[in-house]
């Protein structure tokens, strides 16, 4: 994954420093310096390199030369950063200076005058090191464009300009609307175990979903929580979030928080498991962990032990893509979620690209269409952000892109991502890249608020405002 953030946060980079090259204040200053020329170079040979981004990123995957070509450029992208970092804080202080009345001598103040004197000697003395570190990185920046014409990229970007022509999309109730698209056979087959009473039977029954990563068991598992029959049969239910971190304190809190959640409860593991056995003594409770890793059977015992003092025909619903998971945790036999159906997997995506359930008012993208369904592979996640992806698209060659795309080839296990999902991010925009690959500091499920995150991407200068444009708050 790392690798796969740093991409992103190279096409965002490479737009950052040729927004800092143009920047009037550091032209201002490069112009009295008399290096604007050399400036001017930079800004040329960074957005030629930024046309052809897209496609080398693409292009990395299957060609070294291109990966290592990409590497050399990160190192030499941050170099100019720092140059430019250097340019920004001289023009600065030069301002600084330039704002200073001519004091009268003799005074404190003539005192700052004479500081400032010295800072003008220092800013000269480093110029001399500046002019050769610029010299430096002009060379560098000339020879990795020279490297750039061996490649063979392509200019596949919409050009600079492309980044403020994004498209606004409608909203409209069809798109926002989640939907469910077949899964009754499953449904009802968990309803059947959930609903099933056997009352010689005094352990709690849990029932592992187990499938792939994005094949749809938290959505199973929501449907079979919401359904009403399931609502009339159990006292109580809770559902619980737990994700890579199997702690069984915060676990156990958090269930007694979902069924009384105005409580506030000590950091007391003991107290919180005799809490639990008596808020769940003789009730018969449907429990829901969604997203479980843990293998390790004695925490799994010492999460469990409250749940015993529940009714018989109380049940335990464990999501997981782990198989290890099921020998751990399972009483009763696993379910093993299947794809989701050709069918409606092409429901799905014809609802997330097109509003529609079908191709019908598009034969123009009929043929193309079901080929990335048939890709998708029955998986809904894929179907989901792939339909997202050609939302409101109505140009073929748009799908057909995504249909000739190198990342299908690229071995999965190599990157641990799904390609379908692989390409949805590489078709985002690189302004919207660096914003999304920035979510990457939160950990897995964490729910993260919305405003915290615009401040963070403020705070990275990711928001920059061009004139016209929302405040940054509402752009984020
Ligand atoms: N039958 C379906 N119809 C429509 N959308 C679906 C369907 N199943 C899943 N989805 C959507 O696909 C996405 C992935 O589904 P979900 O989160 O249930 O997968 P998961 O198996 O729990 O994945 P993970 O292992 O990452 O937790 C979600 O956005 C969900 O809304
Ligand atoms: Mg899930």
């Amino acid at each position: 994954m790392a690798g796969f953030v740093g991409e992103a946060v190279l096409s965002g980079f490479i737009q950052k420093l040729v927004d800092m090259v143009a920047s009037p204040e550091l032209w201002k200053y490069a112009r009295e310096e008399q290096v604007d020329s050399e400036l001017n170079e930079w800004k040329k040979i960074l957005m030629k390199i930024y046309a052809v981004l897209h496609d080398a990123e693409e292009k990395q995957m299957t060609n070294p030369l291109v990966k290592m070509w990409l590497d050399d450029l990160r190192d030499l992208a941050y170099d100019v950063e720092d140059i430019l970092d250097e340019f920004a804080t001289q023009a600065l202080r030069r301002n600084l200076i330039v704002a200073q009345p001519q004091p009268p001598t003799g005074t404190v103040r003539s005192i700052f005058s004479s500081l400032s004197t010295s800072l003008t000697l220092s800013a000269a003395w480093s110029n001399l090191s500046m002019g050769s570190k610029i010299e430096e990185i002009t060379a560098r920046l000339q020879d990795i464009s020279a490297q750039k014409k061996h490649l063979d990229l392509r200019d596949v970007s919409a050009g600079w300009s492309g980044r403020k022509r994004l498209r606004k999309l409608p909203s409209t109730s069809l798109v926002l609307e989640s939907r469910i698209y077949g899964r009754e056979t499953e449904k009802a087959a968990i309803l059947a175990m959930l609903l099933k009473d056997d009352p010689s039977d005094d352990e709690v029954c849990v029932i592992p979903i187990v499938g792939m990563g994005g094949i749809g068991k938290t959505t199973l598992a929501q449907l079979a929580f919401n359904d009403d029959k399931v609502k009339d049969h159990f006292d109580l239910r809770a559902w619980v979030c737990v994700s890579d971190d199997f702690d069984v304190l915060r676990v156990t809190k958090t269930i007694l928080q979902s069924l009384s959640p105005h409580t506030r409860y000590a950091n007391n593991l003991n107290l919180l498991q005799i809490e639990l056995r008596e808020k769940l003594y003789r009730k018969k409770f449907l429990l829901i962990l969604d997203d479980v890793w843990n293998e390790n059977f004695d925490e799994w015992d010492i999460l469990c032990m409250p749940m015993r003092a529940g009714a018989s025909g109380s049940k335990l619903i464990v999501t997981t893509r782990n198989k290890g998971v099921v020998s751990v945790t399972g009483t009763c036999s696993a379910y093993p979620l299947q794809e989701l159906s050709y069918d409606d997997c092409l429901s799905l995506f014809t609802r997330q690209a097109l509003g529609a359930r079908d191709f019908d008012a598009y034969p123009h993208l009929k043929e193309v269409g079901e080929e990335i369904v048939r890709r998708c592979k029955g998986l809904p996640l894929a179907a989901k952000a792939l339909g997202g992806m050609l939302r409101n698209q109505l140009n073929r060659r748009a799908w057909e892109d995504i249909l000739t795309s190198k990342i299908w080839d690229f071995p999965e296990e190599k990157s641990r991502i799904l390609p379908a999902l692989k390409l949805s991010y590489h078709h985002l925009p690189s302004h919207l890249k660096r914003c999304f690959a920035y979510c990457s500091i939160f950990p897995k499920d964490y729910e993260f608020d919305k405003d915290e995150l615009i401040l963070l991407w403020m705070a990275e200068g990711f928001l920059q405002q061009t004139k016209g444009e929302n405040q940054p708050e509402k752009l984020g």
